[in-house]
């Protein structure tokens, strides 16, 4: 059943987070949805704009809808990631989706704020709830002087009059993390630090954690051995999700994990089955590996049971 991505909210603040997969195709949405059904869990389907062009936006939704028929028992909610104003609109429209994501965090301060708030007003009027982003991820580098490292991050003030003035109802945080495979170098880890003094200033209120993938070593190794050639890669430890969960990350992204394990799947298959082109064949393997791989991810989140 979908439901509005603030009542999962709600239930999972302080205590444990949500899982924000993104999908692309259907053996991404049969994999998540066993895999949760399995660890009985809650959670968010994610659609990128860039998952909406794939083939067509309407696909995807069908798709959705077909799950949720298949998977009676599944709590879900459907989530824009990283919209631009016209893809919020045209989700807060299209009655889908639970809630949407305004990504204007490249924009100056006050242009972010304008931009978010006027998404914020046609989203509420339809009762669908708004993320929203403050500070900019990745890119993050162990060379960069501190100061320039810390103006990437979030800063806990800005947070507070950001929240306040745009109304929208959890934010995108800069902890440290950055999307895809390459996130830290050397010691680097999650700002805890920084996390704590968001939260202070904003108790009670959603946040979320982008970049959150894991990059799984043996992934990557397996990757490597049949044939390809991901160097140097590095994740989230997916032990630190939990206290994340506890400091108010309600959502947790993971992308790039799903996308390994897709890789990994389809290069062995075709280094082990040279003569084979069944697609149906690693795409078989590819849902149940994808499924167990999210039973896995839910259980560190402490979404695992709470459906
Ligand atoms: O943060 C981006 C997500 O991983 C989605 O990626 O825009 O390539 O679909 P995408
Ligand atoms: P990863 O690249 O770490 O999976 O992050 C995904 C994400 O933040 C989607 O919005
Ligand atoms: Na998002
Ligand atoms: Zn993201």
């Amino acid at each position: 059943m979908i439901v509005p991505t603030k009542v999962l909210f709600e239930h999972a603040y302080g205590k444990y987070a949500l899982g924000a997969y993104n999908i692309n195709n259907l053996e991404q949405a049969m994999g998540l949805f066993r895999g949760c059904i399995e660890s009985q869990a809650p959670f968010i389907i994610q659609i990128s704009k860039g998952a909406r062009s794939y083939t067509d936006k309407r696909m995807l939704e069908a798709i959705i809808r077909a799950a949720d028929e298949i998977f009676p028992e599944a709590l879900f909610a459907v989530h824009l990631d990283h919209g631009d104003e016209q893809t919020a609109y045209d989700c807060i429209e299209s009655g889908f989706y639970s809630s949407v994501m305004i990504d204007a965090s490249h924009h100056p301060f006050e242009e972010n704020v304008e931009i978010t708030r006027r998404v914020v007003e046609a989203a509420h009027r339809r009762g669908i709830s708004v993320e929203a982003e403050l500070g900019m991820l990745g890119g993050v580098e162990e060379d960069v002087k501190v100061d320039e490292k810390n103006a990437c991050l979030t800063d806990p003030d800005e947070a507070y009059e950001f929240v306040k003035r745009t109304g929208c109802d959890s934010l995108a945080c800069a902890i440290g993390t950055s999307h895809g495979a390459y996130k830290f170098s050397g010691s680097q880890t999650i700002r805890f630090d920084r996390l704590a003094e968001i939260q202070k200033r904003l108790p009670g209120f959603p946040l979320v954690m982008h970049g959150s993938s894991s990059v799984p070593q043996e992934e990557v190794d397996r990757i490597n051995a049949a044939g390809g050639c991901i160097k140097g890669s590095k994740g989230v430890d997916p032990n630190q999700y939990l206290p994340a969960a506890k400091l108010g990350v309600c959502k947790i992204n993971i992308d790039t994990d799903g996308r390994l394990v897709w890789t990994r799947v389809h290069r062995e298959y075709f280094r082990d089955h040279p003569a084979e082109f069944d697609l149906r064949g690693p795409g078989k393997i590819f849902m149940a590996e994808y499924a167990k791989f999210i039973v896995s991810r839910n259980q560190l989140l402490g979404s695992a049971g709470q459906l």
